[in-house]
């Protein structure tokens, strides 16, 4: 939001001070590189799957340490948009290094791709495979040996662009899953074969033009190709490497389920730390940015299968139109989203910008809820939320998902303790205090 603009956008800039004058800001420094997948791409395990909106392998460490869980003999933690299981490979982590003793890690995470990621890397640490190498070899093998035949290329316009896609990589490609779906029919371990499919998955991008860049995926014409064969055994290579010698004592699984109700978890026991960072009102569409991964694996059928993923995700994005919204939770806090829906430009986009708005509230006030009934009294709730600038220049806004959630989770009786601003974001044409992104600590009070 810029100095000066109209009386909606003044009014937007007061609310946002009220609301911030009801927490305990501070600008540590100590979240700041954690915040995002810093040292992902090195770390054994974290680096099989690059998601770009992971936050750091070293970001949990710190928290357990900063609340103080590392004391007690056992710790359960929740991680309701679990991604590529960034969380659950890091308490692993802690777990092996006898950081933490009993530790169970539930996860949900909606998309079946990222799921598939994050299961295959915490089964790994829970159960390593020896026979995953193997297993690869002769995948790659039967592929390039054309023993089995391709599936139909699938009915997603990406695939069918010749400047995008070669032909004869895409088609290797697709023998690679058909291989695959051969040694699951032939009874290999299932272990085996999700990390088979990760490593197919991990590779489209690297053999195609396209880079994932921001919201979407961006035509680089001089970008190098990966070779499909040699991609995806060199992933399967790293995977051996980095398989951990031992079990690793973890209870627990990331379900393929709504981060919102977390439903698929049951409410008992109870959890001492809820730990997360949900898509940021900030368009950005995973099912989008991750969607050739899902469809070149056999994910989606048909375009209406992909539809109805992109409309299971949080609010983060206009890009769909939803027809009806689950508001439950929202009529607590319309107020507290008033002032955003005010300074929405009335433009094209001005209906979708309201709805994304709104429900994305509504998510937030649902996942908090559902926070609030999975936490034991006492229990953490740590989350890690940036603000976003949408609209240009004189009609620019924040939507300042820090404070729109920190009002509802206090509203819902949590003890907010602090939020610490991890990075100023910077954007062209905007210098607003309000840009952001932080992370926030609060506690389920004792009684
Ligand atoms: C910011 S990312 C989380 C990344 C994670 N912290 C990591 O390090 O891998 C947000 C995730 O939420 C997922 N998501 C979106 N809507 C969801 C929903 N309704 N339930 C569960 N997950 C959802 C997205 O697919 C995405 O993977």
């Amino acid at each position: 939001m810029e100095k000066g603009g109209n009386a909606a956008q003044r009014l937007l800039q007061g609310h946002y001070l009220q609301l911030q004058a009801r927490f305990a800001f501070q600008e540590t420094g100590h979240y700041s590189s954690l915040v995002v997948p810093n040292g992902n791409g090195r770390a054994p395990v974290h680096r099989w799957f690059h998601l770009k909106e992971a936050f750091s392998c070293g970001l949990l460490s710190r928290v357990v340490a900063d609340t103080r869980l590392e004391d007690q003999p056992s710790i359960r933690v929740l991680d309701p948009f679990a991604g590529v299981g960034t969380t659950a490979v890091s308490l692993a982590n802690l777990a092996a290094q006898n950081s933490l003793r009993r530790v169970t890690f539930h996860g949900l995470e909606c998309n079946p791709f990222i799921q598939l990621v994050g299961t295959a890397k915490l089964t790994a640490m829970q159960a390593p495979t020896k026979t995953f190498g193997r297993l690869a070899r002769k995948v790659a093998a039967t592929a390039y040996c054309g023993k089995v035949q391709a599936p139909p290329v699938p009915d997603l316009s990406t695939f069918h662009n010749d400047s995008y896609f070669d032909e004869n990589d895409l088609d290797l490609l697709l023998r690679l899953r058909a291989s695959i779906d051969l040694e699951e029919s032939a009874g290999a371990g299932q272990q085996d074969i999700a990390l088979a499919r990760l490593c197919l998955g991990a590779s489209v991008e690297p053999i195609s033009s396209l880079r994932r860049d921001g919201r979407a995926l961006r035509y680089v014409p001089t970008k190098i190709r990966a070779r499909p064969i040699r991609n995806f055994l060199a992933r399967a290579a790293q995977i051996e490497m980095d398989m951990p010698d031992e079990r690793v004592a973890v209870q627990g699984r990331i379900h393929l389920g709504d981060g919102r109700s977390m439903s698929c978890v049951p409410p008992r026991p109870t959890f001492d730390l809820v730990i997360f960072s949900p898509p940021y009102p900030n368009n950005i569409d995973y099912t989008e940015v991750y969607k050739m991964e899902a469809w070149l694996l056999g994910m989606f059928e048909d375009p209406l299968g992909f539809l109805s993923q992109r409309l299971n995700t949080v609010h983060s994005h206009p890009s769909i139109k939803r027809e009806a919204m689950d508001d439950t939770g929202l009529s607590h806090v319309t107020d507290v989203v008033a002032p955003i829906l005010d300074v929405v430009p009335e433009d094209h986009y001005a209906s979708q910008r309201r709805a994304m708005i709104n429900g994305y509230a509504s998510d937030m006030a649902r996942t908090l809820e559902s926070a609030w009934n999975r936490l034991r009294p006492g229990g953490d709730l740590v989350y890690v939320v940036g603000n976003s600038l949408h609209g240009n220049g004189e009609q620019g806004f924040i939507i300042a998902a820090d404070l729109i959630m920190a009002e509802i989770a206090r509203r819902l009786g949590f003890i907010i303790e602090r939020i610490d601003v991890a990075r100023r974001l910077r954007r062209r044409h905007s210098e607003s205090p309000f840009l952001r992104e932080s992370i926030m600590f609060a506690k389920r009070p004792n009684s």
